[in-house]
């Protein structure tokens, strides 16, 4: 998929499809099917989602481009990327602070995206258990899990979380596989793949959303998710955690989108791709969110369930469904698709760091990152069971209830992906060489490129600071 143009000995997308497509693999995945929907429960439904849209339009799209503007410009490794165009708009390389952040950032999702993942391993292999019982009884289109309750079905994830055995195995399976793609190399067989696959993951959301509009109690679920509470938008909490799932699901904070930018040919427009980008992951999204929630209204959940929303409501769904069965075993697959995808280039981004800074290997790069990141993912495993009481920052506000797994997810997506946002802007906004960055932008006539000026330079900075500063200390306000 990728072929040398232009600068020698940097590989390049073979297509702006290609392109589009790869950052579109980047970023839909867990993000937009499970930490989406759980977060807006958590939040308060309409006004987490209006926040988030405003999120993703005013300051991630803008950022898309600001990032992906740096690793095309500079064609290299994300730090390296940030530190050349700092070296010629006469600047110090300390700017590059954004691009260590962002690694270390991407690093830390890594550790408890793998322990999601593993769930989601849990359900392949439970629904494919359920797939070989149906066939055996000759009834291969029948409902899943069609010999439990709907109850029992409910249970399966709490009897996960209190296993933490079978948690750890799935997280070692799927940190084992992650590890594996990169030490063998990204370009080849995953993004070929990933172009056919997650296609079909989508028309097969899609397939769902329809189905459990039909059966579930849709009308609740959009009212839930469309009418916003505008009182309770305005919360410094609300804010806050829109713009870290912002940043979360675009896969924004300094680290992918500026190593994919990287790969991007000179043609390609990137104030277009950035556009495209975002709203592909948003509907994604809103999509996931229109196939959880009618069946958490239906099946008597309440929204704020948390991280166990989608692993309780889906499978109610496809308990019900005919061929439930099969389409359950399918969805999880492909989410795990979508998943690895997403896994592989975090772990990327911090393996070709290794590689270009100290001379590793690659195998030795990845396994060594690999092996680290499985272990301090053990800590989030072990914060659903044994560890389940702890609270490591309670005496810091916003986390004073979050368990170990809170605040790997809280402190990344709510403070460090944001933080590097922040340096970004400020240095795309208002250091780097103006006419070297507007020429990156594609955004050459009209209205648009003094908008995406002001967003970034003013905007995204002042935003991205005050939901910082009063998601993190909301007693300033108060
Ligand atoms: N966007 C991914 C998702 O929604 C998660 C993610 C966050 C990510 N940051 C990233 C993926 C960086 C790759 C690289 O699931």
């Amino acid at each position: 998929m990728v072929a040398s143009i232009s600068v020698p000995g940097q590989a390049h997308w073979s297509s702006k499809a290609a392109f589009v497509l790869a950052a579109v693999g980047s970023a839909v995945g867990l993000g937009n099917l499970w930490r989406f929907p759980s977060e807006a429960g958590a939040n308060g439904g309409g006004a987490f989602v209006l926040i988030y849209i405003l999120c993703v339009a005013l300051i991630g799209a803008p950022l898309l481009l600001a990032e992906t503007l740096i690793g095309r410009h500079g064609q290299r490794s994300t730090v390296g990327s940030a530190k050349l165009l700092a070296r010629q708009s006469n600047a110090s390389s300390g700017w590059a602070a954004l691009a260590v952040i962002g690694m270390i950032a991407n690093y830390l999702i890594l550790t408890f995206y793998s322990v999601v993942a593993g769930w989601v391993l849990y359900f392949i292999w439970t629904s494919g258990a359920d797939v070989a019982r149906t066939v055996a009884a000759g009834q291969p289109f029948a409902g899943a899990y069609a010999d439990l309750t709907i109850d029992q079905v409910r249970q399966q994830m709490p009897d996960l979380f209190a296993d933490p055995v079978k948690m750890s195995i799935a997280h070692f399976i799927f940190a084992a596989a992650t590890t594996f793609v990169v030490a063998r190399g990204v370009k080849g067989g995953i993004e070929v793949a990933a172009t056919w696959l997650m296609p079909a993951f989508f028309v097969l959301l899609l397939g769902i959303t329809v189905y459990a509009g039909i059966t579930g109690d849709f009308a609740a679920a959009v009212a839930f998710l469309f009418t916003p509470d505008f009182e309770r938008a305005l919360q410094p909490q609300v804010l806050n955690s829109a713009l870290g799932q912002a940043f979360f699901s675009l896969s924004l904070g300094g680290g992918a989108m500026v190593a994919y930018g990287a790969y991007a040919s000179r043609d390609t427009n990137l104030g277009q791709t950035s556009g495209l980008i975002s709203a592909a992951d948003t509907s994604v999204a809103i999509i996931a969110g229109l196939a959880i929630f009618p069946i958490v209204f239906s099946v008597g959940l309440t929204p704020d369930a948390g991280p166990t929303l989608m692993f309780q409501t889906l499978p109610a769904a496809f308990h019900s469904m005919p061929a439930g069965a099969l389409v359950a075993f399918a969805f999880f697959v492909l989410a795990l698709f979508a998943a690895l995808t997403s896994s592989v280039s975090l772990l990327e981004i911090s393996t070709a760091y290794l590689v270009e800074r100290f001379k590793m290997s690659r195998t030795l790069a990845a396994g060594l990152l690999g092996g680290g990141f499985f272990l301090i993912g053990m800590v989030s495993v072990l914060s659903f069971n044994v560890w389940a009481d702890h609270r490591p920052l309670a005496l810091v506000p916003g986390f004073t209830n979050a368990n170990w797994f809170d605040v790997f997810d809280g402190v990344t997506g709510r403070i460090l992906l944001p933080l590097s946002g922040l340096i970004t802007a400020v240095f795309i906004g208002w250091i780097a060489d103006r006419k070297l960055v507007d020429e990156e932008t594609g955004l050459k006539s009209g209205p648009l490129l003094p908008l995406w000026r002001f967003l970034v330079a003013w905007l995204c900075p002042i935003a991205v600071f005050l939901i910082l500063l009063f998601g993190l200390f909301p007693q300033l306000i108060s």
